[in-house]
């Protein structure tokens, strides 16, 4: 499937998923290229096996059958912290945040994991804790510029509303410098200026890097997107632009045929 000058040219390379839940099969055999600097997008009815490939994708769930890469690395066999420092980010409808702490504390506490300092060092303020502290603080101040929360630094996490809490998410993930980024239903919950801000922001954040993304919200999936991939019971049906995808007749047929999804 993936050929030898595949590893430069996809940031997120899957072949022959396969996941069964017992005796509901999720995926039957789904095969996924995502080139660098895409934004690249899941969608597909509900049950189609949008959220169980995602989480196969970032490495959360193992497939019973077929290989992921992403960045040219076996994700799978990874634990979370050591995928994200690898460039890996990835952002939850309930994105772990510290809610009584701060905008910044927040900001600082997901940089711990990539700072040099020890625990003595910090104590006894070294040169190398002092370091560590002025290369967070220079990338805190861009990141809250970038999600436009420069002006929040100070305010309890759980203070802000939703759709700002969404941005600290994202922030959260900037400061580790992914070069891959995950979002699971970013815009869900959202009310029109949230989401469009949202989309704002993901269009700047874009810029030298990879976005996958699933999302119900077709109107922010066409304002993105690059590409789509559509799912449909468990298999890929169209790969292409969300405009063409959404006039595939299969695509058509397998949203009339849902209930509770339609495209825009
Ligand atoms: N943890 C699980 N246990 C059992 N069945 C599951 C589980 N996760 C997903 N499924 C089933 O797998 C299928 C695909 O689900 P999912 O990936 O959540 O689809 P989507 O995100 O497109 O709505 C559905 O039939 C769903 O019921
Ligand atoms: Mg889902």
């Amino acid at each position: 499937m993936s050929g030898a000058m595949s590893g430069a040219q996809y940031a997120v390379e899957a072949a022959g998923i396969e996941k069964r839940y017992g005796g509901v099969v999720a995926l039957r055999g789904v095969d996924v290229r995502i080139r660098e600097g895409a934004i690249y997008g899941l969608i597909g009815p509900n049950g189609a096996g949008k959220s169980t490939m995602f989480d196969i994708l970032c490495g959360i769930t193992k497939p019973d059958t077929g290989t992921v890469r992403v960045l040219d690395m076996d994700v799978a066999g990874l634990p979370a912290h050591q995928v994200a420092r690898r460039g890996v980010g990835r952002t939850f409808q309930r994105t772990a945040m510290f809610g009584e702490s701060t905008v910044y504390e927040n900001l600082l506490f997901a940089s711990y994991g990539s700072m040099r300092h020890s625990v003595a060092a910090r104590l006894l303020r070294l040169p190398v804790w002092r370091q560590d502290m002025a290369a967070f603080a220079a990338k805190a101040d861009e990141v809250l510029v970038t999600c436009g929360l420069d002006g929040l630094r100070d305010q309890p996490a759980s203070s802000l509303a939703y759709g700002t809490q969404r941005r600290l998410a994202v922030a959260i993930m900037l400061m580790n410098e992914p070069r891959v980024i995950f979002l699971d239903e970013p815009v869900a919950g959202m009310n029109e200026n949230e989401t469009a801000s949202f989309i704002e922001l993901m269009r700047t954040v874009a810029k030298g890097r990879t976005i996958v993304i699933v999302e119900h919200d077709m109107a922010a999936i066409g304002a993105l997107c690059d590409e789509v991939l559509v799912m449909v019971d468990g298999r890929p049906i169209v790969n292409d632009t969300p405009a063409r995808a959404l006039k595939h007749p299969e695509v058509i047929a397998a949203y009339l045929g849902a209930d509770d999804d339609e495209p825009a």
